[in-house]
């Protein structure tokens, strides 16, 4: 192993995330782990060099405190205590080491060294996947969004043909963005890569459905079921890629932490389709997997694209989908992105799309009266995707784009800027 490890024991405290970047940003790599953890599977990771029992004030689960198991503190290992659940005057601060002791404790007890950075953490990992995965295959769906194409170069980087790909083209995808996928990992990376294109059936499968929730379960459903038969045709497959990062675990919940939402990648698969997870990412928080696909030579734009929702252009086509109002759709956020490009504004705007409503107004082209859709603009700022402010793009931009779109896109003869804020509007319309 390239890189010493400093584990963060969870338990019950909230800032376990805020300790191990602490650590990280001391140059030492850190994970954090269940408060059950075995000593063999701490063994397993080799290049442990210290453990925090990070305590707080999730603790006392069901009148009983959580505790690490007893075998641990006969390992031999450093082991420091983070924990004031007791104290009265308890503050934020409190709760975490200062810098000074924790620094004395990362370097001067365990003496690990500032050795964390992504190519040693991409050669560790490289390291475990080959030791999981031996010579048997992996399968993981490929939607081309950040996390699942960093796992997908991690992986080819570990186990190159081993790993089958499965990309699930569900006609919602933004122009392009299909072909850019086989481009980079079939033509460039030489990744051993199942193209599917499913438009027809999805699109078939949402004509007259209006209702956003049944949309996005039509949508989500039908993924699970497209991907299962790719599953199913491919014969000896033991294992499933997963882009699971730091956050969607949290999500989830740990054992200590309550649940904020299910999260599920490419849950729902059914219990005979059983796979064992390599999850390499699953350590990461966003930031660094990004780092990590820059590192695995990834194209930036792959690698810092704006966030884009799992039912893709199904919830920004509105109500029930249709093939003209979709290509609007498309054709209009492509335009959009291209001229946010062109100002400079798509690395200062955090999430900015198009959308196309189910009704038509009145206008006039050639000199007859027309009847037709709308295309409404949103660019927004936030920080965690709660609340979002909207971004006051500049005039000219906005005309030059309404006149693009006005001239390219067919079917359009009117386009709005949304000026809501989130809340009380949510960024998506659906
Ligand atoms: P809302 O519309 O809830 O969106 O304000 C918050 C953020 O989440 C994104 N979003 C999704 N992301 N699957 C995703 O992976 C989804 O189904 C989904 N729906 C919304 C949205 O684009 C925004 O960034």
């Amino acid at each position: 192993m390239k890189q010493d490890l400093i584990v963060i024991l969870d338990l019950g405290s909230t800032e376990n995330t805020v300790l191990a970047r602490q650590i990280r940003d001391l140059g030492v790599y850190s994970e954090i782990h269940p408060h059950d953890i075995t000593a063999e599977e701490l063994d397993a990771f080799k290049n442990v060099k210290g453990i925090i029992l990070n305590g707080g004030e999730n603790r006392v689960v069901d009148g009983q405190s959580v505790e690490v198991r007893p075998e641990l503190y006969s390992l031999g290992l450093p082991i420091i205590s983070v924990d004031y659940p007791q104290s009265k005057c308890m503050t934020k601060l409190d709760c975490l080491p200062d810098e000074e002791t924790l620094k004395q404790f990362v370097f001067g007890e365990c003496k690990a060294e500032a050795n964390w950075n992504m190519k040693n953490f991409i050669e560790d990992q490289v390291e475990l996947i080959r030791k999981q995965v031996g010579d048997k295959k992996v399968l993981l769906a490929l939607s081309g969004g950040v996390d699942s194409s960093v796992v997908a170069a991690m992986l080819i980087k570990a186990i190159g043909q081993q790993l089958v790909c499965v990309h699930v083209n569900h006609g919602l995808m933004r122009k392009n963005e299909s072909e850019s996928v086989v481009k980079v990992f079939r033509d460039e990376l030489h990744a051993n890569l199942v193209y599917v294109d499913a438009s027809d059936r999805f699109l078939g499968k949402l004509e007259n459905v209006a209702d956003p929730e049944q949309k996005r379960k039509i949508i989500g459903g039908e993924f699970i079921r497209v991907f299962e038969e790719e599953a199913r045709k491919l014969k000896g497959i033991d294992f499933l890629g997963q882009g699971t990062i730091y956050p969607d675990i949290i999500e989830s919940g740990t054992k200590t932490a309550k649940m904020v939402k299910s999260h599920h990648n490419v849950g729902g698969l059914p219990e005979d389709l059983k796979f064992e997870l390599v999850e390499p990412l699953k350590q990461l928080f966003k930031d660094e997997v990004r780092a990590c696909g820059v590192e695995l030579g990834l194209p930036h734009d792959m690698v810092y694209r704006q966030p884009f929702p799992g039912p893709g252009l199904g919830v920004r086509c509105l109500g029930a989908i249709t093939r003209d109002r979709l290509e609007a759709v498309r054709e209009s956020d492509a335009i959009l992105r291209e001229e946010f490009a062109k100002a400079g504004l798509d690395k200062k705007v955090w999430q900015y799309f198009t959308v196309v409503p189910d009704f038509k107004s009145v206008g006039m082209k050639h000199n007859a009266r027309v009847f037709e859709y709308m295309v409404i603009i949103r660019a927004i700022n936030t920080i965690d995707a709660m609340t979002a402010s909207i971004e006051k793009v500049d005039w000219d931009v906005l005309e030059r784009i309404t006149n693009r779109i006005l001239a390219e896109v067919e079917n359009v003869n009117r386009v709005c800027y949304d000026m809501s804020p989130k809340p009380p509007a949510t960024i998506e319309f659906e």
